[in-house]
């Protein structure tokens, strides 16, 4: 195939050499945004969208433009958040006291609609945020089962609150309710997946919501819009778009949200809630940024570790939140280390998306490209070498990984998330060296121990478990499966997403409670016999 290759030694196609089904899609000229149950059409300014996949024409590889997206403002915003608010009626609403298995009914109508838009979608996070397609197609088909997963956690979740508690002559009825109005905001790096593991389950517990997709990402979110209008409600959800500050600020200087999940920087989560006239008022679910350190221990198996170090550090050209972002190994088998390492990275195929077996494609935020140098130029400065050829140089929007070693703790990227393809090597002596600076560090997410020695191992993973959230051997971190517990601590996460438990941080315990009198008896059973309460009831969720 006859391409210009950028200085990366990347080649970037023109736009006949795109195969047919994820050929560069027309543009997507959204001016829509769904509001109080209808699709409303903006009038405003809109915000242009590139993509970071360039395609090469006469003048060198250029982004093609794929659309544009509604710059709202305020008024829209605050439109929006009443909107909610008149659904929600502080508790009232039909959807805030449907009974579980008709919200269930609704969610389920969503997901199959959701399932027809997969190849919109999937072509769109490909052109949008450069993700594979085995990637974007794993993104997509991983949401629709997590709402499938949270339909069945609910009803095990309702069918255990199905019945009643005598205690201490106290008769109870406990089950979980909505906690009212909802903001959700998902990463760019996963703009499908982390927008609707909030979303749903935020939703599928009775609250009104608010969406706003992240920076990067949003032109996918599009096609799922009538989908949404038509599955729930009218002003349970609505969707917004535009500037931070125009848009999230005043909802959050409104004080009448009750929830905010948020996943990116601790710095924007801390803007937004200090917005927010009384934040103890403000339940926060927030996935924030992580530094997941790797432990190489001198009896480690060198071609796993390897293996495994490179899905860690550079699946997704490193634009994990759960990415490996700093390797300690023992130098006694740095140099073995390095050798596999670099020999993996050799091997993996650069490419477009849809390139068979691809792994490194072009960077889904360009603006980056600049800050990862600065931070390869900083390590050098400090006497890191890059170890791998052609490493950190740049083609377009493509970033050749490159592998510093040996990094110090003089050095900005020991310290800083990279968010992207550079790979820290720290040789260490001493096991005190890695286990300080998972101490001294400010966030709390995860590490992968590479070694044999089940004593030594067992060593380690009783003092981490008390500073990280989980400790992963042999093996890469990550998120999944989405059925373990999803967390952090330090400035890493609040609160904790798993299928089971986004349904209990989306929602509050409520009882309803009586002394078990004869009177209170009666009482009781006529409510329940005669079904005259949707919370006080046996039913039971087949
Ligand atoms: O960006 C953070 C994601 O939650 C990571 O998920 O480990 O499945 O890639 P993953």
């Amino acid at each position: 195939m006859d391409r210009s290759a950028g200085r990366a030694g990347f080649s970037f196609p023109r736009e006949d050499e795109v195969p047919e089904p994820w050929r560069l899609p027309a543009p997507i000229e959204q001016r829509e945004y769904l509001a109080d149950g209808e699709i409303r059409r903006w009038r405003g300014p809109a915000r242009e969208v590139l993509s970071p996949l360039c395609l090469r024409g006469g003048g060198g590889p250029r982004p093609p433009r794929l659309g544009s997206y509604p710059l709202l403002t305020e008024s829209e915003s605050l439109a929006a958040l009443e909107a909610a608010a008149r659904a929600h009626d502080g508790g009232r609403g039909a959807w805030a006291t449907m009974p579980v298995e008709e919200r269930i009914r609704h969610a389920a109508g969503f997901a199959a609609r959701m399932r027809a838009a997969r190849g919109e979608v999937v072509r769109l996070l490909m052109w949008e945020v450069g993700k594979s397609l085995a990637d974007s197609e794993a993104e997509f088909d991983r949401t629709v089962a997590y709402i499938e997963n949270t339909i069945d956690a609910l009803k095990d979740l309702d069918r255990r609150s199905s019945r009643f508690v005598i205690e201490e002559g106290v008769i109870g009825q406990i089950r979980r309710a909505p906690l009212g109005l909802a903001l959700c905001m998902g990463p760019y790096n996963y703009p499908l997946n982390e927008t609707y593991t909030t979303l749903l389950p935020a939703l599928i517990m009775g609250n009104s919501v608010l969406v706003k997709p992240p920076k990067l990402g949003v032109l996918l979110h599009r096609p799922l819009l009538e989908a949404l209008r038509d599955s729930f409600p009218p002003g349970v959800v609505q969707t917004l778009y535009g500037d931070g500050a125009q848009v999230v600020g005043p909802l959050m200087e409104s004080g009448r949200l009750d929830l905010l999940a948020f996943i990116g920087s601790s710095r924007v989560a801390d803007i937004l809630r200090r917005q927010h006239p009384r934040p103890h008022r403000l339940r926060c679910v927030l996935g924030l940024e992580a530094k997941n350190p790797a432990i190489v221990l001198p009896d480690a198996d060198l071609d796993l570790t390897a293996r495994e170090c490179l899905l860690g550090t550079l699946s997704f050209n490193g634009q994990r939140c759960t990415a490996l972002k700093i390797l300690f190994v023992h130098r006694r088998l740095l140099q073995a280390f390095l050798e596999r390492f670099r020999a993996g990275l050799a091997g993996l195929h650069r490419g477009m998306p849809w390139e068979p077996e691809v792994a490194l494609t072009p960077l889904a935020d360009p603006g980056r490209i600049e800050y990862l140098a600065r931070l390869v130029a900083d390590a050098a400065a400090h006497g890191a070498t890059i170890v791998n050829a052609g490493g950190g140089e740049v083609g377009g929007t493509f970033m050749e990984p490159a592998v510093l070693s040996p990094v110090t703790p003089a050095m900005r990227v020991y310290h800083e998330e990279q968010f992207g393809p550079l790979v820290p090597i720290v040789p260490f002596d001493e096991l005190s060296e890695p286990l300080a600076y998972v101490a001294a560090s400010p966030y709390g997410q995860q590490i992968s121990l590479f070694g044999r020695d089940p004593r030594a191992l067992a060593e380690l993973i009783d003092p981490l478990v008390n500073q990280l959230c989980r400790v992963n051997l042999n093996s890469q971190c990550q998120r999944g499966p989405d059925s373990f517990p999803f967390t952090g601590r330090k400035d890493s996460a609040e609160g904790t997403l798993s299928v089971a438990d986004a349904l209990r941080v989306f929602s509050i315990r409520t009882l309803v409670a009586a002394k078990e009198t004869e009177e209170n008896r009666r009482i009781v059973s006529a409510i329940v016999r005669e079904r005259h309460s949707r919370f006080l009831s046996t039913d039971f969720i087949f």
